[in-house]
């Protein structure tokens, strides 16, 4: 029997790779979003790309926090489980409107969460970040490192952390897996699918696209004196697509061993600089991107990276892609749809 899988924010950019893996890998899902910060356009894209899986797909635009809607899409669908994605995620933005990101990610994971137990389907998936780790006191980060959040964001990642152990301790049918992502960049190799964030991007990735389409002049490179190589920061950059294929490893240990509450870190294991990072997308892009130094970012670590000894032993899952096919798909989907899913006019920048 083909398992029924739904995905909250399957629209999105890491939940609509991971539809794509899933339906690819014979699943049948059910994609629920609001559309917030994603376009339908991405489930059509997807259903291209998934060719004769593609019926095998559907989606319900519906808000979470909308519980009687959630309700009425489990009384129609029995789900084998749930992968979790749908949160806002923008750190500054959480700064300045703390209460609509605990309504947002934390009253929709309540609904999701109540609904699911009625409904008996108790296996979930959630995403959860590095930001957990806060700024590492060492490297690579285990899993069993001191969690700590330096913003509202952060704080929703752990509260629905403890959430979810809470919720498991309390009956033992539940099976969920935490997945920490580290820093996810990339697209599909097609160029169909990719990041297409909303109004000026935070991350360094998806900025340094817009800067090589030409929609910005210059990227800033926030901090020259970490204690790093060439000063700049070191993070973990992990293709979306081993990211994706990591929710099918955790999906498989969900139906098929026996566990509570589980965390794992999803990364590469290797950390790369801003300036590394930046020479490899000009590589792949065969554009210059002009750079203006500047002083630290609030709030952010000097190095971050994985460990990935315990996805690779309990999920069978590693990474295999590196930061030069990272800069390649990344460049594919820049250069095919400089402006992502929507046409200049109706960009807000
Ligand atoms: P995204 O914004 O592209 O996708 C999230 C999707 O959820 C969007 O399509 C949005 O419309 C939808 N959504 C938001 N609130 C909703 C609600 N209340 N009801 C229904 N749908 C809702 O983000 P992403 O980069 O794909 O991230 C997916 C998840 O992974 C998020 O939980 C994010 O916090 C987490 N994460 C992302 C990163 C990253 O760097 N992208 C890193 C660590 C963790
Ligand atoms: C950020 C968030 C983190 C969140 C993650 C994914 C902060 C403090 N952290 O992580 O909580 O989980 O995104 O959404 O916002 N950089 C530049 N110039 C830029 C952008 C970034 O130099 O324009 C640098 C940063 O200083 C950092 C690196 O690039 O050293 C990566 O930054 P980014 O892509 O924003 O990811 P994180 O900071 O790791």
């Amino acid at each position: 029997m083909m398992k029924n899988i739904l995905v909250t924010g399957g629209a999105g950019y890491i939940g609509s790779h991971t539809t794509l893996q899933l339906l690819l890998g014979g699943f049948k899902v059910v994609v629920v979003d609001n559309l917030d910060n994603s376009s339908e356009l991405a489930i059509q894209r997807v259903k291209e790309l998934a060719a004769e899986f593609s019926s095998n797909l559907s989606i319900v635009k519906v808000d979470l926090r909308d519980k009687l809607a959630v309700e009425k899409l489990f009384s129609w669908t029995k789900f084998d489980a749930v992968i979790h994605f749908a949160g806002l995620k923008a750190v500054g933005e959480s700064v300045q409107k703390p209460l609509l990101y605990y309504n947002n990610n934390i009253i929709g994971t309540v609904n999701l969460l109540e609904v699911m137990s009625l409904h008996g389907c108790k296996r979930l998936v959630f995403s959860s970040s590095a930001t957990v780790y806060g700024w590492p006191k060492e490297v690579p980060c285990t899993e069993e490192f001191p969690l700590s959040a330096a913003n509202p964001y952060g704080r929703t990642k752990l509260f629905i952390e403890e959430i979810c152990r809470d919720v498991q301790r309390s009956d033992a049918e539940w099976k969920i897996i935490l997945l920490r992502y580290f820093n996810p960049v990339g697209a599909h190799p097609s160029g169909h699918i990719g990041e297409d964030p909303r109004g000026i991007p935070n991350n360094l990735m998806p900025f340094m696209q817009q800067v090589a389409v030409g929609r910005r002049p210059h990227l800033t490179v926030y901090g020259t004196d970490y204690n790093t190589k060439d000063g700049t920061g070191v993070r973990d950059y992990i293709h979306v697509v081993d990211l994706a294929d990591g929710h099918i490893a955790a999906l498989n240990k969900l139906f098929k061993a026996n566990l509570a509450c589980e965390v794992y870190n999803l990364g590469t294991g290797k950390g790369t600089t801003v300036l590394e990072m930046v020479a490899a997308f000009e590589k792949a892009s065969g554009k210059k991107i002009p750079i203006v130094m500047a002083e630290r970012r609030p709030g952010d670590a000097e190095i971050v990276y994985a460990s990935t000894e315990k996805a690779e032993r309990e999920l069978n899952w590693r990474a295999k892609y590196g930061i030069d096919e990272m800069c390649r798909d990344q460049w594919n989907w820049a250069s095919k749809n400089p402006y992502g899913y929507g046409s200049p006019d109706n960009k807000d920048d």
